[in-house]
């Protein structure tokens, strides 16, 4: 009997995460708290654990798999996923079109849909009595890879589908967004490894990776777009395909239209040629579909690709320019990244001065020279970069680079690690790299400090104001009103904003140190599962590893970093300046102080600040709420208070001063 109840449970709880994760990752429209989400999670982690035999391949506990896998096996495709046809301009459509009616009859009334064209690799999803079985990338059509574990930690897809019929093989394409693909690239900069060209490669990289755990960290994501035996469910058109694939819960992309003609199809073609760069992936142009399944049926397949749908492709958003400088810029962790001047020139909306060069193979390998004419584009449509040097413009005056063998800030001596395609200034105490770190601690997804930008950060280093990011927290409004432009206001706002940030919490803490390979998402997880410095410092790298979504790399970095004197001792500091370095995940207490309460807060608690007050609050398993009725049951004000209190007293609730307040929340059992 026990066993069926945790057998019960295990499905329930399978269920209720795989409907929030998909309120979260597909509909972005949450309706619980991550902290309730985790809750769940874990309460299925546990009955996992003490009942091994519950565990299904398609439990979301199962989305990382612990191991790497082997190499990935070769999977003949049951239904071949053909490729398309190109069109490079609208008269290439407008033939299209005219060859589908020719084909059809002319009495045949021809709908299209369009969508837009992922820029990433399809996958075919085998989907078994609902559950998902298989991921096989496309391969050359016919044969494709296993890469089963990598896809499965997509949190977008669904791990099994109700009411599905016995076999379904879902075609989509599996693509990183822009913003994940620049972060990526940026980290592969300051770790010395060689960036990907586009978010396509750097998707198709991610999905290779022998550990899942390193896929998972990827950020990919997925859209739904075909149905490989779609005949056999029974749906007639594109356009209900696409709405069934929705009911199936998968994320279909919202772009997409049902058009009567070339005319339409042409205006939906310019309209996507300039808003496609605001969208937060890349796409490289529109795919245009026969509606009507009957009518692809009767159009049917050349050898490779259907009659009854074509690629429209942008041609590519590259401008040419010449490069009037190289020049080297110093990261936090030493790392020298040259980036070229560039002749003003207007590209893909903006006008771009500079484009990065990665590090020095880079140039070499595209044999980039000063005074070059190069052809530029924007990798994932945001950071400019050299396609490649025009060589029939030079003349003869071009001037090779060549790495500095010192570092342009400190002048200490350039080292290449073996393995690495970074150059490093390996100098400890080198200002360069502290006023890297210094802006990177106060960034805005670091601690997140208000009004603490490179300016500042200048300006507090050249008064000897601040010797590492821990200083931050000592500076005085006195100090600061010495500084110009700074007057009393001020200097006392930003006082303010940077003890603010002392509340900030371990997870962003963790990111703000800037330790190697800890970003921000591996900054959350980590501080999820060991929610106290004291804690996480103790950890053992195998145990940080057993974190799910952390690997052995990152696992490695952190515990090196925690154990050095030096890091130990700048979070110390940091403790003693009031700096937070827990996470709040504590469980609302079901005993609590104020459980059952419903709390209102108001006028000033000199003592405590609001947020403060309510967490606390919230912790001892009560409710905050902002205005009173008769369903409160305590104010708590402070000075000034006003109308809120005056309502109190008149509905006869319990009223407590901040002294009541502090000498309950005094007798709180650590
Ligand atoms: S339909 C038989 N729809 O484009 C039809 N493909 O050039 C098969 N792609 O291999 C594809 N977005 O990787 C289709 N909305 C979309 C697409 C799309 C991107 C890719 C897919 C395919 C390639 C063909």
């Amino acid at each position: 009997m026990v066993e069926k109840t945790a057998a019960e449970r295990a499905r329930e709880l399978r269920e209720t995460l795989q409907h929030h994760s998909y309120l979260y990752y597909v509909l972005d429209q949450p309706e619980i708290s991550d902290f309730e989400f985790d809750k769940l999670y874990r309460e299925l982690v546990e009955l996992e654990t003490a009942h091994p035999e519950l565990i299904t391949p398609d439990s979301p506990t199962q989305r990382v798999g612990a191991a790497p896998s082997g190499a990935f096996s070769k999977v003949t495709h049951q239904f071949p996923l053909y490729s398309l046809a190109n069109a490079f301009n609208i008269g290439e459509v407008d033939a299209f079109a005219k060859r589908i009616q020719e084909r059809l009859g002319s009495a045949s009334q021809v709908e299209y849909v369009t969508e837009l064209k992922i820029d990433g690799l399809a996958i075919n999803l085998i989907y078994e009595n609902g559950h998902l079985t298989q991921c096989v990338t496309r391969g050359d059509g016919e044969v494709g890879e296993d890469v089963t574990a990598n896809v499965k930690t997509i949190r977008s897809l669904p791990l099994f589908i109700k009411n599905a019929p016995a076999r379904l093989d879902i075609r989509g394409e599996v693509y990183m967004p822009r913003q994940a693909f620049v972060e990526l690239n940026e980290a592969r900069d300051e770790n010395g490894e060689a960036p990907f060209a586009n978010c396509r490669n750097a998707a198709a990289g991610s999905l290779r990776q022998l550990d899942p755990r390193v896929t998972a960290a990827r950020k990919l994501d997925f859209f739904a777009y075909a149905i490989g035996n779609a005949e056999e469910t029974g749906i007639t058109s594109q356009r209900e395909l696409l709405e069934t694939l929705q009911e199936y819960r998968f994320s279909v992309n919202p772009n997409y239209h049902l058009w009567h003609s070339v005319e339409e199809i042409g205006a939906e073609i310019e309209r996507w040629e300039t808003a496609r760069r605001d969208l937060a992936y890349d796409t490289d142009g529109l795919v245009i579909k026969v509606n009507d399944f009957a009518q692809q049926l009767a159009l049917g397949y050349t050898a490779k690709a259907p009659r009854w749908a074509i690629a429209y492709k942008y041609p590519p958003e590259e401008a040419k320019t010449k490069v009037t400088d190289i020049i080297v810029t110093l990261g936090r962790t030493g790392v020298l990244t040259p980036s070229a001047d560039l002749e003003p020139v207007s590209l893909a909306g903006t006008v771009v001065r500079r484009a990065t060069l990665h590090n020095a193979d880079y140039i070499a390998e595209k044999d980039i020279r000063v005074g070059d004419t190069v052809l530029i584009h924007k990798a994932g449509e945001i950071i400019p970069e050299v396609i490649r040097v025009i060589t029939e413009d030079r003349d003869g005056s071009e001037s090779a680079f060549v790495m500095p063998h010192q570092c342009p800030v400190c002048g200490s001596e350039v080292t290449r690690i073996p393995g690495e395609v970074a150059y490093r200034c390996q100098n400890p105490s080198c200002p360069g790299i502290l006023r890297e770190k210094l802006i990177h601690f106060a960034s805005r997804q670091a601690m997140n400090m208000d009004g603490v930008g490179p300016k500042v950060i200048d300006l507090l280093l050249e008064h000897g104001l601040l010797h590492d990011a821990a200083d931050l927290y000592t500076l005085r409004v006195e100090d600061l009103v010495e500084l110009p432009r700074f007057g009393k206001k001020r200097a006392e706002n930003l006082v303010n904003a940077i003890a603010e940030t002392k509340e900030r919490g371990l997870a962003r803490l963790l990111f703000a140190l800037g330790i190697r390979y800890v970003g921000t998402k591996a900054a959350r997880l980590l501080a999820a599962a060991y929610p106290t410095y004291e804690k996480l410092q103790t950890a053992t790298p195998q145990e940080l590893a057993t974190v799910d979504g952390i690997g052995e790399t990152i696992a490695e970095s952190l515990y090196t970093y925690l154990q050095m004197p030096q890091s130990i001792a700048f979070i110390h500091k940091l403790q003693d300046l009031g700096v937070v370095t827990d996470e709040e995940v504590s469980e609302p207490a079901a005993d609590g102080i104020f459980s059952g309460e419903k709390v209102v807060l108001t006028g000033k608690l000199p003592r405590f600040n609001r947020t403060q007050a309510a967490d606390l609050i919230v912790a001892q398993g009560g409710e905050v709420a902002s205005s009173v009725s008769s369903k409160t049951t305590l104010v708590v004000a402070g000075e000034d208070a006003g109308s809120k209190l005056a309502k109190a007293e008149k509905l006869g609730i319990t009223i407590w001063t901040e002294d009541d307040f502090e000498n309950a929340v005094a007798k709180i059992e650590p």
